[in-house]
C-alpha cells in the first residue's frame, strides 16, 4: 500500500536525532493515534540550514517526517511555511488516503518550529536595545 519511496524513507529516515541549539522546535502529537512528532530547526539569514527529528509513530509519520527535514533544508523561513502536508505527501509518492492524516502531523512540526523560531526572534529583538542602551550607559 505503500509507495517505494515511503519505504525507502522509512527503512532509512534522513536526518534523525536531537539538534544541539536549535534556532526552533516543534512538537506536535495525534490525539487519535498518539503519535509524537519533534522537528528542530537551524536557521541562519532567515534560510533554514538544518533539520532534524525525532518520531515515535508508524511508518507514514516516520517517511513524512524524514521528507519534510529534506523538503526545508536550504528554503527560507517564508517557503518553509508554505510547505504543505500534500506536498510532502506528493514528494513520497504518494500515501493511502487513511495516511494522509501522518503527513498533516509532518506539516504541524514544521510549523510549530517555525513559529518557535519566529517568537525566539522577537524575544531577542525585544531584549536587544534595552541590552543595547545600558551598553551605551556604561
Ligand atoms: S497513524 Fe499516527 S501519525 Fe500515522
Amino acid at each position: 500500500m505503500y509507495s517505494e519511496k515511503v519505504m525507502e524513507h522509512f527503512r532509512n529516515p534522513r536526518n534523525v536525532g536531537e539538534m544541539e541549539n536549535p534556532d526552533g522546535v516543534g512538537k506536535v502529537g495525534n490525539p487519535v493515534c498518539g503519535d509524537i512528532m519533534e522537528l528542530s530547526i537551524k536557521v541562519a539569514d532567515g534560510v533554514i540550514t538544518d533539520a532534524k527529528f525525532r518520531t515515535f509513530g508508524c511508518g507514514a509519520a516516520i517517511a513524512t517526517s524524514s521528507m519534510v527535514t529534506e523538503l526545508v533544508k536550504g528554503k527560507t523561513i517564508e517557503e518553509a511555511v508554505r510547505i504543505s502536508n500534500k506536498a510532502v505527501a506528493e514528494a513520497l509518492g504518494g500515501l493511502p488516503p487513511i495516511k494522509m492524516h501522518c503527513s498533516v502531523l509532518a506539516e504541524q512540526a514544521l510549523r510549530s518550529a517555525i513559529q518557535d523560531y519566529q517568537e525566539r526572534r522577537k524575544k531577542e529583538g525585544e531584549e536587544q536595545p534595552a541590552a543595547a542602551k545600558s551598553s551605551q550607559e556604561d
